[in-house]
């Protein structure tokens, strides 16, 4: 999960490292007082989970309160790299800047272990530094267990060649900034531009934080992070069932048992959809290891929610859970839809398979719902699926 960079700076306050202060606001008029609460002088910054806001007008100084607001109307509803901007952060101005640099650390997947980064060329251009000037990019691989010691800081620090008047207080921020990565669960944190200012107090002026949602568990404060209002409705519905819902763009809804079953299923369904006028899949849903009526029910309300979907593939592979108790699961589930005056008017073309598949098959053959039709193969599943999408 990315956060905003208030959130960021948020967190960077809690554990120490050193901000500015900062407050969000969604309407121009609070920039006002906000700017007033900041002694007169503010900047004006948007906030999207995007880069670049500054080069895109997103970051604004203001020299007075009317300026502030004259510059929050400016940026609010501005969009930026196609994020619209719904808030924005009135933020204390720093100090004249003397120096811009870049810190960060984050998860390094392909080399296995997490990786600090640091330049002295930090500022809104670090794309470009890295890209055509990597020498100024220093990187550092931080050890998991070993974490970021006051030593580590000192060698992150010359590696980058940090000038030696601010070389101890970057090397406390890194230890700190280590601190706030581990103690977050985050995935990346990144300070760009970490700032010298005019008095010689180094500041983060801008942050960045993902935090890693397989943490959420021993996180509970993340949550109030989360950003409900651009979620999409039916993956929050979809979450707060505990189940795995991820919306796509083409027309067939896919429900499956077991991420790797609905993995290829994606596959199949827009394999067949080339001979069908190029219906792909809508989105799909993994109900996981039990496929119960009433987790088969949810799965499909919020599949058939989907206004998109022009069909339904239900694949099931029977393990511990039996495909006759899929089978009585999806019979039930029409009824439990039914009765809550949400009766399917979709088709679902359903394939069992595995323990226990015939007597699956029978269950629904017995039942023999209009609206549901049983394929026994998997591709030949996924082309009547898609078959019935594009009609
Ligand atoms: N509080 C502040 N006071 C003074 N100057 C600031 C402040 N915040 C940002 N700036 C200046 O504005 C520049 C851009 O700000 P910032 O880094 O937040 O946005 P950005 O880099 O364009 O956004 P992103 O990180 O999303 O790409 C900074 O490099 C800095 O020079
Ligand atoms: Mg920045």
């Amino acid at each position: 999960m990315d956060l905003f960079e208030y959130q960021a700076r948020d967190l960077f306050a809690k554990h120490g490292v050193p901000v500015l202060a900062g407050e969000v606001i969604d309407t121009p008029e609070a920039a006002r007082e906000a700017t007033e609460r900041l002694g007169g002088r503010s900047v004006v910054k948007a906030q999207v989970k995007v880069g670049g806001r500054g080069k895109a007008g997103g970051v604004k100084l203001a020299a007075t309160p009317d300026e502030a607001v004259a510059r929050a109307t400016d940026i609010l509803g501005m969009d930026i790299k196609g994020h619209t901007v719904h808030k924005v952060m009135i933020a204390e101005t720093a100090p004249e800047i003397a120096e811009e640099y870049y810190v960060s650390y984050l998860l390094d997947r392909t080399n296995r272990t997490f990786l600090a980064m640091a330049s002295v060329a930090g500022g809104m251009d670090i794309e470009e530094v890295a890209a055509t000037t990597p020498e100024k990019l220093a990187k550092i691989p931080v050890d998991a267990n070993d974490g970021v010691s006051p030593e580590k800081a000192r060698e992150i620090v010359e590696a980058a060649q940090f000038p030696a008047e601010v070389a101890e207080q970057v090397a406390e921020i890194l230890v700190t900034l280590w601190k706030t990565f581990v103690a977050e669960d985050a995935l990346l944190v990144e300070v760009n531009p970490l700032a010298k200012v005019a008095d010689g107090r180094v500041i983060a002026l801008d942050g960045k934080v993902s935090l890693d949602a397989n943490a959420e568990f021993r996180q509970p404060e993340h949550e109030a992070l989360e950003d409900k209002a651009s979620a999409n409705p039916l993956e929050a519905a979809a979450k707060a069932k505990g189940l795995n819902y991820v919306k796509l763009d083409g027309e067939v809804g896919i429900i499956g048992n077991g991420a790797g079953l609905v993995m290829s299923t994606l596959d199949v369904v827009a394999y067949a959809g080339e001979k069908h006028n190029g219906v792909k899949p809508a989105n799909f849903l993994d109900i996981g290891g039990g496929a119960s009526a009433e987790v088969m029910a949810n799965g499909l309300e919020i599949i058939l929610g989907d206004p998109d979907v022009k069909s339904v593939f239900v694949n099931v592979f029977g393990g511990i859970t039996a495909c006759d108790a899929v089978a009585n699961g999806i019979v039930q589930a029409l009824e439990l839809l039914e009765s809550r005056g949400e009766a399917v008017t979709k088709p679902l073309v359903v394939r069992l398979d595995g323990n226990n598949a015939e007597l699956g098959r029978q269950i629904l053959a017995d039942r023999n719902h209009p609206l549901v039709e049983r394929v026994d193969t998997m591709d030949g599943a996924a082309d009547k699926a898609a078959e019935l999408a594009a009609k």
